[in-house]
This record gives structure tokens, C-alpha cells and sequence, in this order.
């Protein structure tokens, strides 16, 4: 089996290579390739991750190339983790929006377009690689905003999946919270890609939601950053994307007074990199768990084993939504529970979402539609449009004054613009 990773020389390649190494039972991959245009980063992880295999008695060999088409020749599965522009691009996202007075953030709001547009036509010439060179090959996206990649992927007709952890990270706290072992928690998760909520949780099918919310509010209020009375008042847990939206005047003053997300990730990157340069390393670093991606590697090699090995199992994934929220278009991406096999995805069926969180559901949809016309087309009219429907901006001068300021500042990687 080979398996690519595009992306490969990011920092967080050594969590999931650590995952293939643990798991390589459900996903026995013989060649690994780590595919990245940034030569100095993919010497120093290639290095760990070899080191790492070998550690863990991990037979399979890995590579690492700057040329596209030779990594995701043959390969059997391409996960996609890149990040165009890097961690600078993603300090202006997280920055500019900012003096508008609304939220700056990777994939969230006029940030989170800015990235789409970067990044769609990036990974959709990817894919067609892929394509060319196996179309029967999985490509498992990871890429933020992911709803928006994933909806890019399918609508070209890919044979794609959108990946986050939040669903798993979610799952594992719960497990922990009931001291019950992971594989026994379900989750009834419901929404698009970093705009969910927990609307239950099963262990062996019993529905433990509300005996979890009366035990551990407090500790999920902190988590999530939204008070527990209204955590209580809904009944579910969202997740802590909903801050953005809940809180967004809030949110907003708090960014302004302190560092981006993305110069806090580019010094701890500095460091991890320094790290990975040590020979004698040869274990991902503590220091990894200050990033994000926490359980992301075992999300992907669970995907990767169920699609490739055919089990049919339930997991949480980024789909075409096909009727499975019928107020919304069949050709949305959603993220919800699927059983995943060798044909792909199939959302299980989803109870009526209520209209506390059906409205802001659909608005964001409206926005994922729009945006991605913005990446496929371009067009400052486009941006307009899809920052004016998005929930969080909605008003002529905001959306005026965030299209200015997009495009100033990313015309080094549009085209277009
Ligand atoms: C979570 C999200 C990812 C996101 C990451 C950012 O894992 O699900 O989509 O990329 O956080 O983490 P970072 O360490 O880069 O801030
Ligand atoms: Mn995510």
C-alpha cells in the first residue's frame, strides 16, 4: 500500500506518522511518501519520521520528493495537509479582518475565504494529478477550510473525503470524562466543518448526553469558551468554533490585544524544527501537543483503513450532503457520521435539526457555495457576495471594506486579484 501526504513537511507530520506507526495493523503501508515544495522542512521531518518507523519496528519505507506527480504516482490514498502561503499568509487572515471589527481567523469569516480562495485552485490541481495517475485513488482532505476543499473535490467529481479533528478530539474527551474506552462513544454530531454541535452522546447506544452535561459542564463551559448556563439551556455541546459566532464581539477584542494564532504556531514551529534536527529524536515531541491537531493522525489512519480495507464502520467525516439535511442543497458538505467502505462515504441519517441551529447552518452553506464560485472564478463582485451572505458579516460596508482589504493583501497568490 502506498500512501502519500501532501503537505508532508509540515511540523505536524510526526503526529501522524506516529499514528501509522501505532496502528499499522488496520493500515499496513509499505511506502510512505511526504511530498512538500519546502526542501529544508522535509529533510529535517523526513528524518524524524524514518527514525520513528524504525523506533516502532515500522517495516514500511519513506520518501520524500518536491515533485508532485512522482508522489502520488500509484499511491492507493493522498492526504492532502498543505497550506498555501504558509503561516505568514494565515497572519494576515487572521489580522486584516481585524480592522473591520470582525473576526480574524484561518477558517473562519472573511480569513477563512481568503484562505478558500488561495487554496482550492492549489489542491484541485492536485487532485487532477492524482487523477491522472489513479483514478481509483482516495484523497483524504485535511486542507481548511476543509468544507468548502471537500465541496471543490466532489463537485469536480473527486473521490474525496473532508477530514477535522474536532469530532474525534470531542469523542476522546467524553471517553475520558465516563471513564469508558473510546471505541464505546458515539457521537450524534451534526453541522458543516467548524460549526457543529454534539447533540448526543452513546456508550453501547445508551444516550449519556445530559448525565455528561450535568457532571462536567463547568469543565466543557472552560473548554469551549461560552457560559455554561447556555450550554445547559441548548442541551448539546457545540464546539468551540461557535465561539466565533456566540461571541464575536468578544472574541474579536480579545485578538486584538494579544499575538495571532499563526505567530504563536510559527514559534513553536521554529522550535519543533530545531527539534526534529536532532538525530537522537526519534519520538514526536510533547511539544506538538500545543498545536491543534490533537488525535488528527488517528482520524486519518482510521479513514484511510476503512476506505481502503472496506469495513463499513461509523465515522465522523465532510460528505455531500444528499438529501441527509433536506433543507439544505444535496450537493452541501456536511459534517456528520458516515459508514465508510470501499465506495466512500454514506451519511447516516441525521433527526430534524432545530432552527436554532438549522438557520445558521443554512446561511454558512450560502456562504460555502459562494465562496467557492469566489475561488473557482474569482472576481472582487464574487467576494463581495460571499461576504455579505456570510452570517457573521451580512452588511454593505463590512463586506466592502473586507473585499478591499483580501485583496490587497493577497495578490501575490490570486491570479485575479
Ligand atoms: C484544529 C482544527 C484544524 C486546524 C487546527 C489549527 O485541529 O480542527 O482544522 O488546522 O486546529 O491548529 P494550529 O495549531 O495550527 O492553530
Ligand atoms: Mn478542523
Amino acid at each position: 500500500m502506498k500512501l502519500t501526504v501532501v503537505g508532508g513537511g509540515s511540523t505536524y507530520t510526526p503526529e501522524l506518522i506516529d499514528g501509522f506507526a501505532r496502528l499499522r495493523e488496520s493500515l499496513p503501508v509499505d511506502e510512505l511518501v511526504l511530498a512538500d515544495p519546502a526542501t529544508d522542512r522535509l529533510e529535517l521531518v523526513g528524518g524524524l519520521a524514518e527514525r520513528i518507523f524504525a523506533k516502532q519496528g515500522h517495516p514500511g519505507k519513506i520518501t520524500t520528493t518536491s515533485d508532485i506527480e512522482a508522489a502520488v504516482d500509484g499511491a492507493d490514498a493522498v492526504l492532502l495537509q498543505l497550506r498555501v502561503g504558509g503561516q505568514a499568509a494565515r497572519n494576515q487572515d487572521e489580522t486584516w479582518p481585524l480592522e473591520c471589527g470582525c473576526v480574524g481567523q484561518e477558517t473562519t469569516g472573511a480569513g477563512g475565504l481568503a484562505k478558500a480562495l488561495r487554496t482550492v485552485p492549489v489542491v484541485l490541481d492536485i487532485a487532477e494529478k492524482v487523477r491522472a495517475s489513479n483514478p481509483d485513488a482516495w484523497i483524504i482532505d485535511f486542507t481548511n477550510p476543509v468544507g468548502i476543499v471537500t465541496r471543490a473535490l466532489l463537485q469536480e467529481g473527486h473521490k474525496a473525503v473532508g477530514l477535522c479533528n474536532v469530532a474525534i478530539g470531542f469523542q476522546r474527551k467524553f471517553a475520558a470524562m465516563l471513564d469508558v474506552d473510546h471505541s464505546r462513544v458515539r457521537l450524534d454530531h451534526v453541522g458543516l466543518n467548524h460549526l457543529t454541535w454534539e447533540r448526543g452522546v452513546r456508550v453501547d447506544g445508551e444516550e449519556v448526553l445530559p448525565k455528561l452535561l450535568a457532571e462536567h459542564a463547568q469543565e466543557l463551559a472552560d473548554e469551549i469558551g461560552l457560559p455554561r448556563e447556555v450550554i445547559l439551556g441548548l442541551g448539546v455541546v457545540p464546539s468551540y468554533y461557535l465561539r466565533y459566532f456566540y461571541k464575536h464581539d468578544e472574541v474579536v477584542r480579545e485578538l486584538k490585544a494579544k499575538p495571532s494564532r499563526a505567530a504563536e504556531v510559527a514559534a513553536i514551529e521554529k522550535q519543533l524544527l530545531d527539534m526534529y534536527a536532532d538525530p537522537a529524536l526519534d519520538e514526536k515531541p510533547e511539544l506538538l501537543s500545543k498545536r491543534g491537531g490533537a488525535f488528527y493522525s488517528e482520524a486519518a489512519v482510521d479513514l484511510a483503513s476503512s476506505l481502503l480495507n472496506n469495513t463499513g464502520d461509523v465515522q465522523v467525516v465532510n460528505t455531500r450532503n444528499n438529501g441527509t439535511l433536506p433543507f439544505l442543497p444535496d450537493d452541501a458538505v456536511i459534517e456528520v457520521p458516515a459508514t465508510v467502505d470501499a465506495r466512500g462515504t454514506t451519511p447516516l441519517p441525521v433527526r430534524p435539526l432545530e432552527p436554532l441551529y438549522a438557520g445558521l447552518v443554512a446561511g454558512v452553506t450560502a456562504y460555502e457555495h459562494l465562496a467557492l464560485e469566489a475561488a473557482l472564478h474569482g472576481g472582487a463582485d464574487r467576494v463581495f457576495n460571499a461576504l455579505l451572505a456570510h452570517p457573521l458579516i451580512g452588511q454593505i460596508e463590512y463586506a466592502n471594506g473586507l473585499t478591499d482589504r483580501l485583496l490587497a493583501n493577497n495578490r501575490d497568490h490570486l491570479d485575479w486579484a
